[in-house]
């Protein structure tokens, strides 16, 4: 028996990883991905070993790129939001994990896989249809919901029993859960758990606050092909390079923190505080070029089909039929939205001040209230809105008769 440990080198994994040879009596291999966390993969390396993970069972994989051009940049040509705001930081990144995960277990021959994720969450949800989708006979071990570690002191005294090396400050209650890549961070849990209580500053760490940005605007320009940002100021940047140069932008001038209570798929409510300074700055950005690109009928269709997609999303479903075919319906969308947006950032906001591009549609001569545009007739205007008006004139006679 061998399984594929989605493992970050941090306690919790390290007990699961102990807790699989002891139970399970299996062969573990560990997956170790950098998606932007901001934490070094080889410490994790080290880590594997001293706990007698074999070095050719050792996966560690930078996923920076893979992960914002085919997962995060996808899903921002659509707009996503899941219910009016959530930037879904967390769960575009599940489907990479999980894949990662998949294609090791086939490389290696191993039957199982196994995440880190609470029985209570989305997460659990996420990583496990992305498995059965992509291998549908795996099987699946989710030790937080199998074991029988109640506490952090039986988890604690299974790490020292089993000689699982703990930093001093993961001794007690850690105050809060993180998960964090290069689209956000998010907190959730302990000292969060209350949503009538603000989130308290030492939360925060991906933004200065709104108040102590600078005093002086700082104005940017992001260049957009094909719906992708692909340059910032006129430097052409790779996808991760471009995201993580809209994270510096945002930290310093404190865009991006969200305090939110949201619907889990599994049914409860959840509070968390969400930073995504990159991704608040692109979401405006890239409305504003399809703003001048995009057709009224194709903008208001795929608005339409948004929350939809957001939700697909949230509940995992990244390889599900209908999420790829409501992807290939926005990818058409996209052909023409090229082109330059510039912002105003300042002090917790962003603010689209100018867009440009070779294919828009805004057409000066058209929309002026000067003399203009031979295409458009004023005295069409008159009958368009007679015929719009037949059936309220008809309703508004009814209700004179009859009251
Ligand atoms: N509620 C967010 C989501 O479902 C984040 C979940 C993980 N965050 C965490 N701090 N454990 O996408
Ligand atoms: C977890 O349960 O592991 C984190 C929270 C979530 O998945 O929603």
């Amino acid at each position: 028996k061998k399984v594929v440990l989605a493992y970050s080198g941090g306690l919790d994994t390290s007990i699961i990883l102990k807790w699989l040879q002891t139970t399970y009596g299996c062969e573990v291999v560990t997956f170790t991905a950098d998606l932007g966390q901001g934490e070094e993969l080889e410490p994790a390396r080290r880590k594997a070993e001293l706990l007698g993970i074999r070095p050719e069972n050792i996966f560690i994989e930078d996923l920076r790129e893979e992960f914002v051009r085919d997962y995060v940049f996808p899903m921002f040509r659509a707009n996503a939001v899941y219910e009016g705001i959530y930037l879904l930081g967390t769960s575009i990144a599940r489907p990479l994990i999980a894949k990662k995960q998949i294609e090791i277990a086939e490389r290696v021959g191993a039957d199982a896989v196994c995440h880190g994720a609470t029985g209570k969450g989305n997460d659990q949800v996420r990583f496990e249809l992305g498995y059965y989708a992509l291998k549908p006979d795996v099987t699946v071990i989710a030790p937080w919901r199998e074991w029988d570690l109640r506490s952090r002191e039986q988890l604690i005294a299974f790490a020292e029993q089993h000689q699982i090396p703990i930093a001093k400050d993961k001794r007690g209650e850690s105050p809060f859960s993180v998960d964090a890549n290069l689209l956000h961070a998010s907190s959730e849990g302990k000292v969060l758990e209350d949503p009538a209580v603000e989130v308290p500053d030492y939360v925060y760490s991906r933004t200065l606050s709104p108040e102590e940005a600078p005093d002086t605007p700082t104005i940017v320009t992001i260049g957009f092909e094909r719906g992708d940002a692909v340059s910032i100021d006129g430097e052409a940047l790779s996808p991760a390079t471009l995201l993580a140069k809209l994270n510096e932008l945002g930290h310093a001038n404190g865009i991006g923190r969200l305090d939110l209570v949201e619907n889990r798929f599994v049914g409860m409510k959840s509070r968390g505080m969400y930073e995504t300074p990159g991704g608040t700055i692109l979401l405006p950005a890239h409305r504003a070029i399809e703003s001048i690109t995009l057709d009224r009928g194709a903008a208001h269709l795929k608005d339409q089909l948004m929350p939809q997609y957001a939700e697909l999303i949230y509940n995992g479903f990244w390889f599900s039929p209908e999420r790829e075919m409501l992807q290939a319906l926005i990818d058409k969308s996209q052909e023409k939205v090229t082109g330059e947006v510039r912002l105003k950032l300042y002090k917790g906001g962003v603010h689209v001040i100018g867009r440009t591009s070779p294919h828009s549609l805004y057409d000066q001569d058209l929309v002026t209230f000067e003399e203009g545009a031979v295409a458009y007739d004023h005295r069409d205007a008159a009958g368009f809105i007679k015929l719009n008006a037949l059936r309220l004139r008809t309703l508004a006679q009814r209700k004179k008769r009859e009251g």
